[in-house]
């Protein structure tokens, strides 16, 4: 993640993260877990490359139950904004005293689900038909995800923040 920097965002990032997120999901409304987000109302840090460029954004949400995040995209894939902006998100999360950093994502997305589990996160649920539901208020979600994979099903992940534990940073090598 050489020359990739972390940062809340600022008003002058606005314009591009909602490129970003109008790229990743149509627009600035996500529905996960049959709630509908505004990204454009939650805390959002960004990353940022040597020349200032955004390579990608995390928004995220905390409350009782942990620091949620909401979104996590990266402007190109590969090069390391993804891994920083979840150490991120962590150090945040235990910050604020958070027990777990938690985040939802969809049957098809093999490449998150593989990215997620080699940073320790762990598949606590699956909710068959979430996405489906979620169509209902969101009706520009494809019925067709990535690789062709048809799009139905939530899996939640979950870090447990425990005081002592290695952090996303130690893993993987
Ligand atoms: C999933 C995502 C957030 C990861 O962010 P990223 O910046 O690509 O992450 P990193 O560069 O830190 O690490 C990417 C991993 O993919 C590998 N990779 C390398 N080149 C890659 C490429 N061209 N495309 C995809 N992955 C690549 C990296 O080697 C690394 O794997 P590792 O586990 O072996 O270290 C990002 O790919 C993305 O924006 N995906 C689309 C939006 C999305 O699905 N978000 C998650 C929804 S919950």
């Amino acid at each position: 993640m050489a020359g990739i920097r972390v940062r809340p965002a600022e008003p002058h990032d606005r314009e591009d993260v909602t490129a970003l997120h109008h790229r990743e999901w149509g627009g600035p409304y996500v529905v996960v877990h049959d709630t509908r987000y505004d990204l454009r109302e939650l805390p959002t840090l960004v990353a940022v490359d040597g020349a200032g460029r955004l390579a990608g954004a995390l928004v995220h949400r905390l409350a009782d139950d942990g620091l949620e995040v909401v979104s996590l995209a990266a402007t190109s894939p590969g090069l390391g904004a993804g891994t920083a902006l979840l150490v991120a998100a962590e150090a945040v999360a235990v910050a604020a005293g958070a027990a777990r950093l938690w985040l939802v994502t969809t049957n098809d997305n093999l490449d998150a689900l593989r990215f997620y589990q080699r940073r320790g996160l762990r598949i606590v649920a699956v909710d068959a038909g979430a996405v489906d539901r979620a169509r209902e208020l969101k009706p520009t979600i494809p019925w067709i995800g990535a690789d062709d994979i048809p799009l139905r099903d939530e899996l939640r992940l979950e870090r447990r923040l425990t005081p002592g534990q290695a952090s996303l940073a130690s893993t993987p090598s």
